[in-house]
């Protein structure tokens, strides 16, 4: 297989995952950063840590080097406004103009948020276009009766409305 062809294989092949969608957050200099991310993973529970994939040339990439702390907000349905806000406004301040985010810790908390993961930075690693970004639970917070955000074929999906399907 040609480098195209491997490339426009994998997009199809990611385009039909299913994904969880979060808001990565940070606080740096009195500024609050985010973007919207699928690449993230829980890591271990011991210790509980998780990882977060960020694009380099993205507006969040250098704040989070700098910052000791960061939040991954998993978006609820309910959240859909906060996601689109954050796709569709200008970097920095603007992201938080829709949403109840509170501070924590000097990081940017979604409130409404079917949980929220505060994290301390432990570890990084680049490769190719982005970072991995490494963080150890400080503190974590969950809805029990949230529904997920879900992207699907580049669009948003509740997957608690999918039909009961016979394997
Ligand atoms: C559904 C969805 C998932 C995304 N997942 C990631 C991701 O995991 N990591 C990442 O760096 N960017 C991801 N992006 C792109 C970022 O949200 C953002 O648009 C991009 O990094 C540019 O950010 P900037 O405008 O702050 O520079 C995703 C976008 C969408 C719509």
């Amino acid at each position: 297989m040609g480098q195209d062809e491997i490339l426009g294989a994998f997009r199809s092949a990611m385009r039909h995952v299913a994904a969880t969608v979060y808001a990565v957050t940070t606080g740096h200099d009195g500024e609050r950063f985010g973007i919207l991310a699928t690449a993230v993973s829980s890591l271990s529970f011991d210790p509980p840590s998780l990882l977060v994939c960020i694009n380099r040339a993205s507006t969040l990439h250098e704040p989070l080097g700098f910052a000791d702390r960061f939040c991954v907000n998993v978006l609820g349905v309910g959240n859909r406004d906060v996601a689109d806000c954050f796709m569709r406004v200008g970097a920095g301040e603007e992201r938080f103009s829709v949403g109840d985010w509170v501070e924590e810790q000097g990081v940017p908390v979604l409130a409404s948020a079917q949980s929220s993961l505060l994290c301390k930075l432990a570890h990084r690693h680049t490769f190719g276009t982005h970072t991995i970004f490494i963080g150890e639970l400080i503190a974590a917070r969950h809805r029990e009766n949230a529904k997920p955000l879900t992207y699907y074929d580049g669009r948003y999906i509740d997957i608690t409305e999918a039909p009961d399907q016979q394997p």
